[in-house]
């Protein structure tokens, strides 16, 4: 695609506190395109090129969250770490607004072309009607600082429950990725209805979700006396069927056997992995579902 192959414009950005290196293309109109050094504001998620403009636009500026509804609110517990207590730094509160892409269009652009910075493949930056936007902010007395997203298409046909996730750099290796995902699974839950991630998956995706899967999987095998379907998994986690069946094969617990295939997870196989991965995995940011206030659309 020609877009992929233009050449990186903004070379750098600074958002909040943080300055950071961007690392793809983004379609920001002129004269913004042009410029090394963007200033966006981490509220509204608007770009200026002087950082003059950026504090007149902050000291005007009321709303110090996104738009739309605050349907998560948290303190979020202790990161759930078995065997290294090392992990246990204390989390910001954490906030998730639902931002309706019809609704706060010039928002939901902002924050598309900010997130095609860190993007490879071709996203969406002008059509943001038919998105749900996901917004995951980290709280303090300043405001609401804007950590990261997914977007949801509303009306999807394919049993996608996420169409784009992206952890802003300055806040990525902290658990929020795998946050997020599981948040957008747990949504699924309340739906009623599995689901996985849109395709293709970016190389940092892809291990996020795997990531995520295996803990989720280990985490089902792990409780369960007897047998146990694909099917029960993907009841118990809103997991596709494939999604399983991958997870599975790659901790090599899937057997074939005269002509179908069935798990082979051995307990104490299972006991082992669990505790490889869930140690491994870094920080769990659990999504606390007291602390969610949200329904599907019917
Ligand atoms: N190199 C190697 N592994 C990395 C990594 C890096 N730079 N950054 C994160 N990871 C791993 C983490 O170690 C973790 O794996 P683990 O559970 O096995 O430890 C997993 O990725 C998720 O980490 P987490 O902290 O929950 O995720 P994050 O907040 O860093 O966000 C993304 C993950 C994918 C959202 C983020 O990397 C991102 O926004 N990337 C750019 C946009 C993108 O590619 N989006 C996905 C499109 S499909
Ligand atoms: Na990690």
């Amino acid at each position: 695609h020609a877009e992929r192959t233009k050449v990186k414009n903004v070379q750098v950005v600074e958002y909040g506190r943080y300055e950071m290196d961007t690392w793809y293309y983004s379609p920001y109109p002129e004269p913004y395109a042009s410029c090394h050094k963007l200033y966006v504001c981490e509220y509204s998620l608007k770009y200026f090129r002087k950082k003059a403009t950026l504090l007149r636009h902050l000291a005007k500026l009321e709303a110090r969250h996104p738009p739309g509804d605050e349907i998560y609110r948290s303190p979020p517990p202790p990161a759930s770490n078995p065997g290294s207590s090392s992990n246990a730094v204390a989390n910001p509160p954490i906030a998730v607004f639902e931002v309706d892409g019809k609704a706060n269009k010039v928002y939901c652009q902002n924050l598309c072309l900010l997130s095609k910075l860190f993007l490879d493949h071709k996203t969406l930056y002008y059509d943001v009607d038919p998105f749900l936007f996901y917004v995951l902010c980290e709280v303090d007395a300043d405001g609401y600082h804007t950590v990261g997203y997914f977007s949801k298409e509303k009306n999807c046909q394919d049993n996608y429950n996420l169409a784009c996730i992206l952890t802003l750099p300055c806040y990525q290796r902290k658990g929020y990725g795998k946050f997020l995902i599981a948040f957008a699974y747990q949504l699924s839950h309340l739906e009623g209805r599995p689901g996985t991630a849109e395709r293709p998956l970016s190389d940092l995706g892809a291990v996020s979700f795997r990531s995520y899967w295996t803990r989720q999987v280990l985490d089902v095998l792990r409780d369960c006396r007897g047998d146990i379907s694909v099917q029960d998994i993907s009841d118990r986690t809103m997991m596709m069927p494939s999604d399983i069946i991958e997870t599975l094969k790659q901790l090599n617990l899937l057997q074939y056997w005269k002509g179908s295939h069935y798990i082979a997870a051995n307990p104490k196989v299972v006991e082992e992995y669990w505790r490889i991965y869930s140690g491994a995995g870094g920080r769990w940011l659990e999504v606390d579902l007291k602390c969610l206030h949200w329904q599907p659309l019917t």
